[in-house]
Order: structure tokens, then sequence, then C-alpha cells
């Protein structure tokens, strides 16, 4: 297993480009699927989730190439209406394969996903939905067999602003008979960016970003090319990466509508921010500010993919600050990493309370989960000596190079 090795302590300054996002790219990959076309997706991550992503495409029958950060799909050919179990277990997201599938083959079967590191990741929403969709859902042996002659537009209120259960209904519904219509859906970017390429494909939707998404049905698509829009998590990665080493940063190639929530709490710590559209420069204070509360909400609150990062940030502020997670069950595995470096920080249900102290101390340490893999590095790059932070595949999972960008930020790391 890979680790990294990073002696704290430095100043993190100069430039990073931000690539694609990882959570637009792998529902777009699905969606490819569906036009029986081709499709040319550019501003893709080299992430181990997008390979795993492509090898499913590659196993019902597409062909799937890339070069550089382009990607091209070829789906004339699907023979396959089941996805292999093993790729299944490796990203949970598969599961927005269901929907692209049914629009596409009228059946899919699939084993269904475990929970991961952050939660039992329940798709009730999601089975409820294609159900209502017309789909015949048979649940046997950790299979989904799914069989829909012919779907049906309908009404389909969520109970919660789910992104997966958004984005399953959006490609199961492009090719329903009729319209159907998405309330309380999901508001994040990455539903905008699968709006756009299923419309550049054909498909005639509109209202992403907002929370009543309508979807009429067509019969067929067109051959598509499109631009994944950039990472707000790893932007917002990297601007904790400054703030939490006092350093001068400037990221490249973003969209700074979409980090609004993140600046503002950045600004909250006291971080210097200048920005315009697509590029923004961020200076870390001497000392962080405590904040007094932060909560994940759904877009455009504060990102879930963001807490575990705001927390080591806050494990070094002039005062306590309180972090509310309202998304996930099981959210906080970076905290007892956090403490063996000497963070102050007590969990009580859905809420850590962190007692900022003066500097954190290098100390072995094992990424959980991707976020919170993330977390630790951003704690190592400050703490005081040498951090070896353990699994580092979960990290790789949703940074591109991540010991290179830091490298070329004067950060001292390397992976072994
Ligand atoms: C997406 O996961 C992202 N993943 C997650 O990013 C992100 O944290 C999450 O949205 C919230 O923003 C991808 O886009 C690939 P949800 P998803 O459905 O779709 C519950 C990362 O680090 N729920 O909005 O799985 C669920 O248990 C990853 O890049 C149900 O109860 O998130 C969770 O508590 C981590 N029933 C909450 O809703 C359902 O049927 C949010 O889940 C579906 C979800």
């Amino acid at each position: 297993m890979s680790k990294y090795i990073i002696e704290g302590g430095r100043r993190l300054v100069g430039e990073v480009p931000v690539i694609g996002a990882k959570n637009a790219v792998l529902p777009i990959l699905a969606a490819t699927i569906i036009n029986n076309n081709t499709s040319t997706i550019f501003n893709t991550p080299n992430l181990k989730d997008v390979e795993v992503m492509e090898q499913i495409l590659v196993s019902i029958g597409c062909k799937v190439s890339r070069v550089d950060n382009v990607i091209f799909v070829d789906s004339r050919n699907i023979s396959k209406i089941n996805i292999p179990e093993e790729l299944v277990r490796e990203m949970r997201s598969s599961i927005i394969l269901m929907g692209a599938m049914l629009s596409r083959c009228g059946e899919v079967e699939i084993s269904y996903p475990g929970g991961c590191e952050i939660g039992p990741r329940p798709i009730d929403l999601h089975l409820k939905a294609l159900r209502q969709l017309g789909t015949i859902i048979e649940e046997s042996h950790g299979f989904l067999h799914c069989k829909a002659e012919k779907l049906k537009g309908c009404d389909i209120q969520l109970d919660f602003p789910s992104v997966g259960a958004t984005e399953n209904i959006m490609l199961a519904a492009v090719k329903a008979e009729g319209t159907t219509i998405i309330r309380n859906a999901a508001r994040e970017p990455e539903i905008i960016d699968l709006q756009n390429f299923l419309n550049g494909m054909g498909a005639k939707i509109h209202g992403a970003g907002t929370s009543i998404i309508r979807i009429d049905g067509v019969d067929s698509f067109n051959s598509v090319e499109h631009n994944i829009i950039p990472d707000r998590i790893v932007a917002g990665t990297y601007m904790v990466a400054s703030a939490i080493t006092g350093g001068e940063v400037i990221l490249k190639n973003i969209e700074v509508e979409h980090i609004q929530s993140i600046i503002a709490k950045l600004k909250e710590t006291g971080c210097m921010i200048y920005n315009n559209c697509t590029t923004l420069k961020i200076i870390g204070p001497k000392k962080i500010n405590a904040i007094e509360t932060v909560q994940t909400l759904p877009y455009p609150g504060f990102p879930t993919d963001m807490q575990a990062q705001m927390i080591a940030l806050l494990s070094i502020a002039n005062g306590t600050s309180i972090v509310t997670e309202t998304i996930f069950e099981n959210r906080f595995k970076h905290v007892e990493e956090l403490v063996r470096m000497g963070a102050n920080i007590k969990i009580a249900g859905k809420v850590a309370i962190i007692k900022g102290i003066n500097e954190l101390t290098g100390a072995k340490v094992t990424s959980k989960d991707l976020r919170g893999g993330a977390a630790l590095v951003l704690a190592a790059l400050a703490a005081n000596g040498r951090s070896e932070i353990e699994d580092t595949f979960h990290i790789e999972r949703g940074y591109d190079c991540l010991e290179k960008a830091l490298l070329a930020l004067n950060a001292d790391i390397k992976k072994i």
C-alpha cells in the first residue's frame, strides 16, 4: 500500500490548475450509454473512480479510449445488461448506471452497492423513483434485476434532494413516454452539467440547478461533445491547503460561482480572497479564526465533501468551532486521526466540537475515506514535523496527482 511522507510547516505558494469534476464525469459517462452513438468528453480527471466507470462501459460492449484529459465513448454495440459485481463494489456510485441502462436496453442487472466508509448509503429513493417510472425491480441474492417494457414519465417528489437519485431519474426519463417532473431535486452544479450533456445529445431537460426539473421524453439521440465543469471540491481542498499553511495560492480554471459557500466560510476564518469568474487567489492568515458554526447542507449550502478539510483547518484556530454533518451518518472517521496529530476534537452524534490548538504535530495516520484522507494531508502540511499517511488509494480516488500539485506549491511531500 502506498503512503505519503510529509514534512510540515512550509507555506504553500504558487498556482494550481483545477481539472474537471469527478462527480460530474461519473454520471456523464453513464449517460454515454443512452445515445447509441459517440461521445467526446473534455477536461476529465485521471482518477481510479473514472477508470472503474470506463471499465464498466467496456464490460457491457462500449468502445472507450482516453487521450490525456479527453475520453471517447462509442456506445453503438452494447451487448450485455449485467454490470460486473466486482466493479460495482469498487464504486458504489455506479448505481446511476441503472437509469442509463433502462433508457437504452429496458433492462439491467446490478449488484446491490455496499455501504461505504461514510455510511450505509441506501438507495431507497432511487428504487422508489424508478418503480414510479414503470420499472419492475426484483432484489435477490444481493442483486437488483430491473426490467421496464416502456418507461412512462410521471411526477416524482424526492423525500431528500439526493444527488444520485436525481441523476438516476434524469437518465431513466430522457427516453420515457411523456413528461417527468422531479420535485425537491438536488441542485448541485454536477446536475446542471449532466443536463447540459444530455441536452447536447438531444434530450429535452429544463430546470437543473433548481428544485424542479422537467424532462420531456424523446426517441433518438445524436453524438455529443462536452466539457466537464471544474471540480469544486478539489478547488476547495487547495483553498484550505493555502489557508492552513498561511500560504498564498492561485487557483486557475475554476468556476467561482460553484464555491461561494466555501469562499464565505474561509473568509470567516480570516483568509483574504480575490477572484474573477475563473481564477481565485487565497492568502491564509497568520492565525485562523474559529468559526461559531459550520453546517453541511445540500447545494448551495456548505458541501459535506468539504467537512473533513474544514475540521482540519479549524483544529488550529484561535478558539472553539462547531461543525455539524447533516448529510451522512458516519463521516467523522478523520477526527480520530487528527487527534493523533494533537487536535482537540470531541464528537457528539452529528456534531464535532473543535477546540483550536496552537500547532499540530506530525504523526503516522491512516486515511479511511476520500475526503477524510485529503483532510489528513492538509493537517500534515501545517503540522510541526514529519507525518506518514497510509492508504493513499482512498485519496487518489478523487485527487488527480495530488502530490505533484502540492510539490509545485512548495510542499515537502513524497509518495512511497
Ligand atoms: C453524491 O453522492 C456524491 N458522489 C458525494 O461525493 C456527495 O458527498 C453526495 O452526493 C452529497 O453531495 C457522487 O456524485 C459520485 P446523496 P450520493 O444521494 O449521490 C441518503 C465524494 O467525496 N440517501 O445526495 O450518494 C444518503 O445515505 C462523494 O466525492 C438515502 O437515504 O449522495 C446520504 O445520507 C462522497 N437514500 C444522503 O442521502 C437514497 O436513495 C445524501 O446522499 C439516496 C441517498
